[in-house]
């Protein structure tokens, strides 16, 4: 591997040693004497493995070339090391300070320059393929989690005949209401996955009752309302997502305090459940069931109006109630 490195001093004499240690070794060097001539360096858009730069020159400081440097996004993960003649603590304390990665006193010793060199240039190496192999890792695994989540809420809706893709249109609606509500992004992305997971309670609960197309009788609707509880304790496991049980426990709470499992009220219930509540019931009534096809529209809408207050926060209520009347042609439903 041939070394690319930009060495700036105003002295000709310490260029010519630093060149002929450079050359022996086989490396490349660019070797600049004067401000004018490093800008001209940069201005060619070669990024090189280092920079070795004098510290005290006439007409600029290796501190500013050193600025310079960093606050170009094309060599700011370029090492530098400062050439210095000082002895000077404080000039040493500075120049790592401002991200030099090393100083080398002049005179040098040609080996200890080399060895010194190689080391920034390898260490800086490792590290930058380091954190691009964690990026990438990073990219894989947040992927692969909203996946395994997707995965699992189909798992949940497949038990259910009636409600295909329930868990994934609650979540869209759910982002969708949070967006408008000004949530940021990285919570919508949260919600979204809360609204994936929101029915995960119902893997507990037998097949039979759920695709039961009569009435059910008063054991069965209890068996039904305890998924939110059993859907937070599965939720609850993921301690590294805590906030991932939320909206499986809520869900089914009312804004009048009415709802299960445990009557929260109002404000009580946190945001994000109240808003998953009114996307569920939107796509419960926009969706097919075994018993009827979706409802027609203006019946959807008349009734989140009607609940607007006691069932639904009327803030969610009322964005929801936007959606639909922007979506003149009623795509948002099961198709
Ligand atoms: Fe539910």
């Amino acid at each position: 591997m041939n070394e690319r490195i930009v060495v700036v001093d105003d002295d000709r004499m310490s260029l010519r040693m630093v060149r002929r240690v450079f050359d022996k070794a086989g490396i490349e060097g660019h070797y600049l004497s004067c401000e004018k001539e490093f800008a001209d360096f940069m201005d060619g858009k070669v990024v090189p493995d280092m920079f070795l730069l004098d510290v005290h020159m006439p007409d600029v400081s290796g501190f500013d070339l050193l600025k310079r440097i960093k606050t170009e996004p094309l060599y700011r993960n370029v090492p530098v090391i400062f050439l210095t003649g000082d002895e000077d603590v404080r000039t040493e304390t500075e120049g790592l300070h401002a991200g030099a990665s090393d100083f080398i006193r002049k005179p040098f010793a040609a080996d200890v320059l080399l060895k010194r060199v190689r080391n920034t240039i390898e260490l800086n190496r490792l590290h930058n393929n380091m954190a691009h192999e964690i990026r990438v890792k990073t990219e894989k695994l947040s992927h692969a989690y909203i996946q395994i989540v997707q995965a699992l809420a189909a798992s949940v809706d497949a038990k259910d005949k009636y409600t295909h893709g329930h868990s994934s249109r609650v979540a869209a609606y759910s982002r969708e209401i949070a967006g408008r509500a000004g949530f940021s992004e990285e919570e919508q992305d949260g919600i979204y996955m809360m609204g994936l997971l929101h029915d995960v309670g119902k893997i507990g609960i037998q097949d039979s009752i759920i695709n039961k197309a009569g009435r059910l009788t008063d054991d069965e609707y209890a068996a039904i309302k305890t998924h939110p509880a059993v859907g937070s304790e599965i939720l609850g496991n993921i301690s590294d997502y805590p906030e991932l049980a939320v909206g499986a426990r809520w869900h089914h709470e009312r804004f009048d305090g009415k709802g299960y499992p445990d009557g929260l009220k109002g404000e009580d219930i946190p945001e994000v459940a109240r808003i998953i509540a009114v996307a569920d019931t939107y796509d419960a009534m926009t969706s097919n069931r075994s018993y009827r096809n979706a409802m027609e529209q203006n019946k959807v809408r008349a009734e989140i109006e009607r609940c607007r207050g006691s069932q639904f926060d009327p803030r969610f209520a009322d964005i929801m109630l936007q959606m639909i009347d922007e979506d003149t042609e009623y795509r948002m439903r099961e198709d």
